[in-house]
C-alpha cells in the first residue's frame, strides 16, 4: 500500500489520475495539492473538489499550492487539450462546497505518516516551494514520482521540452538537482500509455460508479484533441495515470539511474538532459529515469482498477 500526497493540475489526464488513485486499493490518497498548470489554480481546485465529491471522498485534504511559476511569468493554460474548465465539456457544479487546506499541512502529513510518497504530475512549482521553504524532505519522504521531461524524443510544447518542465523549468531544475529518491516518468514513456474510446466504453460497461460515469465525455474531448495534434493516433496518452501505475507496479518499466538537468532559459528552455553515453556513470543519488514501460501491463492495470470501481 502506497500512501501518497498527489500534486496535480487537473486537467484531463490529471483527473483520470485522481480517479485511478482513489479507486486503486494499493493507494491511499492522503492529500491532493492543487496548483496552476493545465488550468488556473482556482479551476484545478474546483475540479479536485468535484472529483472527491463524486468519489464520496471529501475526507481527502485539498491543499492550496502555487498560482504561477517561480519566474513570476503569467502561466499559459491549455483549453484546446483539456477544455475551458479542465474537464473537457464538463463543468463542476456551482454549489460545490469544500475547504482549501493550508500548504503547511503537507509537513504535518509527512510527519504523522511513515513512508509517504510524493507524486507530482503538474508543474513543479509547489514541490520546489517545499524545498525553498527550507525543510529537508529527503529523509522524511520515501520517494518522489515525477511526470515530466522528455529523453531522446521530441517535446510536446517546444521541439525539445515537455509541458510540466517547460511550465516552470527553474522549479523542475531545483527538484531534479536537490531532491533524492526520484523516479521520473518522462514523455518517452508516458506517450506510450495510450487509452482509446473502446477501452473507456468497456470500463463503463463494467461499472456505474459516479466517478467513472463522467469519463466518456472527458476522454472523448481529450482524444479528439490528440487526434488533431498527432495524426493517426487512436487514443490519447494518460501521462499522469501511467506515473501512478508505475509507482504501484515499478517492475512494469525499466529505469536508468542518471542525474537530470533542466535548462532554464533560451531556445531549449524546459529541456531535460541526462548523460546516456556508454561511458557515463550512474548518479550518486538515487535518481531514476524511466526509459520503457510495458504497455500491455499498463493497460491491464488501468482497466482492472477503473472497472472494479464500486465493486
Ligand atoms: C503533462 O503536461 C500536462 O499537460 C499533462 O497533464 C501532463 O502532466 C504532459 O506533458
Ligand atoms: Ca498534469
Amino acid at each position: 500500500m502506497k500512501k501518497i500526497i498527489l500534486f496535480a493540475d487537473p486537467g484531463i489526464d490529471d483527473s483520470i489520475a485522481i480517479m485511478y488513485a482513489l479507486l486503486n486499493p494499493e493507494i491511499e490518497v492522503l492529500a491532493i495539492v492543487s496548483s496552476y498548470g493545465n488550468v488556473d489554480k482556482e479551476q484545478a481546485t474546483e475540479n479536485i473538489a468535484y472529483l472527491l465529491e463524486l468519489a464520496d471522498r471529501t475526507d481527502v485534504h485539498i491543499i492550496g499550492g502555487t498560482n504561477a511559476p517561480l519566474s513570476g511569468e503569467i502561466p499559459k493554460f491549455y483549453p484546446e487539450i483539456h477544455g475551458q474548465e479542465g474537464l473537457g465539456p464538463i463543468r463542476p457544479p456551482e454549489d460545490l462546497s469544500f475547504e482549501l487546506t493550508n500548504f503547511s499541512k503537507i509537513y504535518d502529513i509527512i510527519e504523522n505518516n511513515k513512508d509517504v510518497t510524493i507524486v507530482d504530475v503538474g508543474r513543479n512549482t509547489s514541490l520546489a516551494s517545499l524545498f525553498l521553504l527550507g525543510e529537508n524532505l529527503t529523509d522524511a519522504v520515501q520517494e518522489f514520482y515525477i511526470m515530466g521531461g522528455a529523453f531522446m524524443v521530441p517535446g510536446n510544447v517546444t521541439p525539445s521540452a515537455e509541458a510540466n518542465f517547460y511550465g516552470d523549468p527553474t522549479a523542475s531544475h531545483l527538484v531534479m538537482t536537490n531532491f533524492d529518491n526520484l523516479y521520473i516518468v518522462p514523455l518517452n514513456v508516458s506517450n506510450k500509455a495510450i487509452v482509446t474510446m473502446e477501452h473507456i466504453l468497456a470500463i463503463l460497461e463494467m461499472t456505474n460508479h459516479p466517478l467513472v460515469q463522467i469519463m466518456d465525455e472527458v476522454m472523448k474531448y481529450y482524444i479528439d484533441a490528440y487526434k488533431k495534434l498527432v495524426p493517426g493516433i487512436e487514443g490519447a496518452p494518460l501521462h499522469d495515470v501511467v506515473t501512478l501505475s508505475l509507482m504501484v507496479n515499478p517492475d512494469m518499466g525499466r529505469t536508468i539511474r542518471r542525474e537530470v538537468e533542466v535548462l532554464t532559459s533560451g531556445e531549449g528552455k524546459g529541456t531535460s538532459i541526462a548523460d546516456f553515453r556508454v561511458s557515463s556513470t550512474p548518479s550518486e543519488k538515487n535518481s531514476n529515469i524511466y526509459l520503457e514501460v510495458d504497455y500491455e501491463m499498463f493497460l491491464k492495470d488501468f482497466m482492472k482498477v477503473m472497472s472494479s470501481a464500486g465493486k
